[in-house]
């Protein structure tokens, strides 16, 4: 078992950035609900606590037994997490009189406390919250303040238990990381020795033990996620993995002969199926978003049982579920639990009767492209935007039909390749064309005509949750514009969505 810090979850937005930080350090940490924690055991090393939503001056604000950890263990409380402490301990928290919200400055630095060390005084940290550490309790001692937050950072005289008001772990805090590395590194004494070849040694080792001469079944999506769990079970098992790939009609143009082609490149043992039939006759007549979404996964299921009851005496179901799916289900309530709740834990059939394998349930989406690169998996699977599930089912509009699915591949193509070509795909986090039920009048030569409208999306974000449309320059999108009406039969008219999210979607259903 490696090392590990316990992150214990409060509800912040940031919880998830702690964990990542503290992972980048190349410490292995976990992240528990404050009311769902288990029992300590020797790998732990150290605890932070996050920050709320909630206010410890609220009667019933979530809490914890500090008992369990402080004088055992390093301690570090983040914002609400330090308010705790000193709450618990009988010190003041109070409203904050002036808003505390944004950058600071540190005006007062003890960089003789180790959680200090090398932190400059001037050194800009990011704040967020709405209530202050007014009176610390008797046997504490600050560290640290800014010109208007007197106690942005405290430690009691006696243990390694520690708070700071401040957010080390958003980038605007310039010197979060060395706080971090301090806590966990020189104060709760971890060796950093978690990497991703570490990772890949350890992981494939327990799979064998786990899975021993077992046959496993998996669904390859093209995705990261899929791709690399596959890897990392054929490197433990090799062809006792068996992967599934389903060509739903609904992918990208040339998509299913391309990545089917890198899997097999790859030494995977993977069958792929052409379901496309299948999938837009439960489509005909289908409008409405949800129902589409329904008979795609329905149909998935029908065509991966059939296809997994074809694989004599296999065991385990092995699933590309990562650590964001996991720790979202199970998140405190508060504001950040509401924004999260999404679409891609998606779950297969109970009657299939399998044990389920998921080796990177403990990582987060780019450890997962980590390991991927140190698996030297291609970069053309590892760099891919994002696609949803559904696929091109719910870019158009509407009912779905093989004629309209064809309309749009090439759309999409001539959008995703001119992006590549011009290096613009990977500073953008999403991009697609959406086929709308419109048609509109255009005219080219003589001849007045009457077609379809598409609409391309492209955006920047972070993690999907909110999103900003891509200021792509207004030549690249006269090309493609261009190229499009004058490729693609059927399309007439190019429009661009420079909607944001929220209050919009990334996807138009
Ligand atoms: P929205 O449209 O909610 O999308 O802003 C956020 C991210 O989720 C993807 N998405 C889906 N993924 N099944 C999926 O697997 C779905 O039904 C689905 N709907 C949206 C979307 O492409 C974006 O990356």
């Amino acid at each position: 078992m490696p090392e590990k810090i316990l992150i214990l979850d409060f509800g912040s937005q940031y919880t998830q950035l702690i964990a990542r930080r503290v992972r980048e350090l190349n410490v292995y940490c976990e992240i528990y609900p404050y009311n769902h924690v288990p029992a300590l055991t020797d790998d732990v090393k150290g605890v932070i606590l996050s920050g709320s939503p909630c206010s410890v001056r609220d009667a019933e604000h979530p809490t914890i037994d500090l008992n369990h950890y402080m004088g055992k263990l390093p301690l570090l409380g983040v914002c609400y997490g330090a308010q705790l402490i000193a709450h618990e301990l009988h010190g003041e928290v109070t409203p904050s009189t002036i808003r505390e919200y944004g950058r600071a400055r540190l005006a007062e630095l003890h960089t003789t406390n180790r959680l200090m060390k090398e932190l400059t005084l001037g050194s800009q940290v990011w704040m967020s919250h709405g209530d202050t550490i007014k009176e610390i309790p008797i046997n504490f001692e600050v560290i640290a303040s800014t010109d208007t937050v007197r106690v942005a950072a405290y430690k009691l005289r006696d243990q390694e238990t520690y708070g700071i008001q401040f957010h080390p772990e958003v980038t605007h805090s310039e010197e979060g990381k060395t706080l971090l590395r301090n806590f966990v590194v020189h104060i709760c004494g971890c060796t950093q020795d978690w990497t991703s070849e570490q990772f890949i040694d350890s992981t494939v080792a327990e799979l064998q033990q786990t899975l021993g001469n077992d046959k496993v079944v998996l669904g390859l999506s093209g995705g990261v996620d899929s791709s690399v769990a596959a890897m990392l079970i054929h490197q433990a098992i090799g062809k006792n993995l068996y992967c599934i790939f389903v060509d739903n009609g609904l992918l990208r143009k040339d998509e299913f002969e391309n990545v089917l082609d890198s899997y097999k490149h790859m030494g995977l043992n993977v069958k792929g199926v052409d379901a496309k039939n299948k999938f837009y006759s439960a489509l005909a007549g289908l409008t409405d978003p949800e129902a589409k979404r329904k008979a795609i996964g329905r149909v998935f299921i029908e065509v991966f049982d059939e296809e997994a009851h074809q694989i004599e005496d296999v065991k385990w179901l092995a699933q590309g579920t990562i650590y964001p799916d996991v720790i979202e289900s199970v998140s405190v309530k508060g504001p950040s639990a509401t924004i999260k709740s999404h679409h891609n834990v998606g779950g297969l059939p109970d009657f299939m009767k399998l044990k389920v394998v998921e080796p990177l349930k403990t990582l987060f989406k780019d450890e997962v492209r980590l390991v991927g690169r140190t698996l030297k998996i291609d970069e053309a699977i590892l760099g891919r935007h994002p696609f949803p599930g559904p696929g091109l089912a719910i870019r158009i509009l509407g009912d779905i039909t093989a004629e309209k699915v064809h309309i749009l591949q090439q759309v999409d193509h001539i959008f995703i390749s001119n992006l590549k070509k011009t290096g613009l795909y990977d500073e953008v986090w999403q991009a697609g064309a959406i086929l709308l039920p419109v048609q509109s009048v255009g005219v080219m030569g003589d001849e007045r005509t009457y077609e379809n409208v598409v609409a391309l999306r492209a955006v920047t974000s972070v993690d999907g949750m909110t999103a900003d449309w891509s200021r792509l320059p207004y030549e690249f999108l006269a090309d493609v514009s261009n190229e499009i009406i004058n490729k693609v039969k059927g399309v007439n008219r190019v429009v661009y969505d420079i909607s944001s999210k929220p209050p919009a979607t990334i996807e138009w259903e």
